[in-house]
């Protein structure tokens, strides 16, 4: 087993100049990123940007074609016992149909030199101690995602890579998982967690790391990536809008109208509104960056990357975003 002096303090996943070619595919070009430790890194991009590709050959699953992945400074292949310092989530449905919940984590804990008393505490961490004795044959895609939470987490590893943890989960689940980021990242380790959903890691992760056709597109707080990319959209309710209005458009800003007696203003931040409000002594009923602006800000960021790029139509044939 390790000891505490040869694992470094400060452990993170570097990825470097990594490329993977699969024929005249190519799912990840020349990617360059570092995973710290202590914050939640959302891994973003559209569908087949090279995220479960990526993720794949952090642990060994896939051969890069160009570059390395080093986990605290070495090769997964080197780790000794992998599933203590690397817990993954990578394919959920990739389990024996026939084996029961509670065994299918008894084997990984055995064969890693886990207390089996783990295995009880993560099947309920993770809301599956009602089912530990069902056949994984029978579970529903968001059991299957938390057994496989459960089994990541089950070393205590110190770098978690979770490729789209949240898909098939409930709003409970949802919760908790996010929870459970936010813990272990608090908790100094290493939570790297892919989505192709801005909106879900606005709520999820700390930092982005954003691809799209395999390269690097962006890797910035969430913070920054909403004032650096995002053109906000804010939404006002006012007892006075024609006053406001009047001073938002001597500020150069463009209110307009919008639906349920609201206004927006585009290319705008709430705080400078509510100071023109303030001096105006205009009252305000509501006052918020519209949520869907990240959205936007993500597809303009990997419009010309989109790999998948066949466009919704609605029933008439005319192009449209699918509801
Ligand atoms: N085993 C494979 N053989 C051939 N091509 C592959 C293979 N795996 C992935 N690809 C291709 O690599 C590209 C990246 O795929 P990948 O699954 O990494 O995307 P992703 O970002 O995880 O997408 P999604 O959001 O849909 O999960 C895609 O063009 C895909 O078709
Ligand atoms: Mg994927």
């Amino acid at each position: 087993m390790a000891t505490k002096e040869d694992r470094p303090t400060r452990v993170s996943i570097d990825v470097r100049d990594l490329s993977k070619r699969y024929g005249s595919t190519v799912a990840v070009e020349q990617l360059t990123f570092r995973v710290e430790p202590g914050r939640v890194t959302g891994f973003l991009g559209p569908n087949g940007a090279g995220k479960s590709t990526t993720m794949r050959m952090m642990i060994g699953l896939d051969r890069p074609t160009g570059g390395e992945v080093l986990i605290g400074g070495r090769p997964y292949s080197q780790i000794r016992e992998p599933l203590r310092e690397v817990g993954a989530l990578l394919d959920p449905s990739a389990v024996h149909p026939g084996r029961r919940a509670r065994d299918q984590l008894l084997v990984l804990a055995r064969s890693n030199r886990i207390p089996d008393r783990r295995v009880d505490v993560m099947l309920d961490r993770v809301g599956l101690a009602g089912a530990a004795r069902r056949r994984l044959g029978e579970f529903s895609l968001g059991m299957r995602q938390r057994l496989g939470l459960a089994a990541a987490l089950l070393g205590e590893p110190r770098v978690l890579i979770l490729d789209e943890p949240l898909n098939g989960l409930d709003p409970e689940g949802i919760q908790g998982v996010r929870g459970l980021l936010r813990e272990l990242a608090e908790g100094g380790r290493v939570v790297l967690v892919s989505s192709h959903l801005m909106n879900e890691m606005a709520v999820t992760a700390d930092h982005l790391v954003v691809i799209g056709r395999g390269r690097l597109l962006a890797d910035v707080s969430m913070t920054d990536f909403g004032a650096r990319y995002g053109r906000g959209r804010v939404r006002l309710r006012t007892t006075r809008p024609e006053r406001l209005g009047r001073a938002l458009i001597a500020e150069g800003l463009t209110p307009a109208p919008a639906k349920g007696g609201a206004w927006e203003v585009a290319d705008a931040q709430p705080d400078r509104i509510g100071v023109v409000a303030a001096r105006e002594r205009v009252p305000l009923q509501e006052l918020a960056l519209r949520s869907d602006s990240l959205e936007e800000a993500f597809l303009r960021l990997t419009a010309v990357s989109t790999d998948f790029t066949a466009e919704f139509t609605t029933d008439s044939g005319r192009k449209g975003a699918p509801e």
